[in-house]
């Protein structure tokens, strides 16, 4: 049985697995609906996330508002977290140590919001959820599977932001997750219909 997401965040906010405990402001553990068919898996917590204890509340969450709202997609519908939960100094890397002691708290979170789809933005989320070693640029564009789960690597808004050429990109893949998610609703009503 998977456990409610508040017992799960309360045993992580006394986490000290990983020196990043004793750094951050606040944990940033997730946020959203907790029965979410969509879930968001970011990197880590940058300065304003850290401030708040939410992700992507800074200048890379901006854009990823825009590009839900032009899917639409309402924020509150899915669930947002983050590989690791608090913040590396100076916005650097996650380590692989960091990632290793970290992302238990994730599995605990994807087993207990139960989503359809996991869209993972940036290659460390991408390359955790899918076990590999490729790079966000040449898995994106697709729908990738992780065991039952549907998978869209997006590259990260954050990313984006430098990088203008990449909002294309990232709209294209939000018209992918568009559809799918119109076509598992299609499904669904097909579904009722026949066993009424
Ligand atoms: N970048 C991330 O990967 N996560 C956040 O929460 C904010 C910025």
């Amino acid at each position: 049985m998977a456990r409610p997401l508040a017992d799960i965040e309360r045993e992580c906010a006394g986490c000290a697995k990983c020196p990043l405990a004793a750094t951050r402001t606040n944990l940033v553990f997730g946020v959203g609906n907790p029965h979410a068919n969509v879930m968001f898996i970011g990197e880590g917590p940058g300065k304003n996330e850290d401030l708040k204890g939410e992700p992507f509340v800074g200048a890379a969450g901006q854009l990823l508002n825009q590009m839900l709202d032009r899917a639409g997609i309402p924020r509150e519908s899915i669930y947002i977290a983050n590989i690791l939960k608090c913040r590396p100094p100076g916005n650097r890397d996650p380590r692989p140590e960091e990632i290793e002691a970290c992302t238990p708290w994730l599995r605990q979170q994807v087993a207990s919001v139960h989503p359809t789809v996991i869209v993972t933005l940036g290659n460390f989320a991408t390359k955790f959820i899918l076990q590999t070693s490729e790079g966000i640029t040449r898995l994106r564009g697709r729908v990738q599977s992780a065991g039952p789960l549907r998978v869209i690597p997006m590259f990260h808004p954050a990313a984006a932001i430098y990088d203008r050429s990449k909002v294309t990109a990232l709209e294209e893949d939000f018209d992918l997750l568009r559809a799918l998610l119109e076509r598992d609703s299609q499904l669904d009503a097909q579904v009722g219909e026949g066993s009424r």
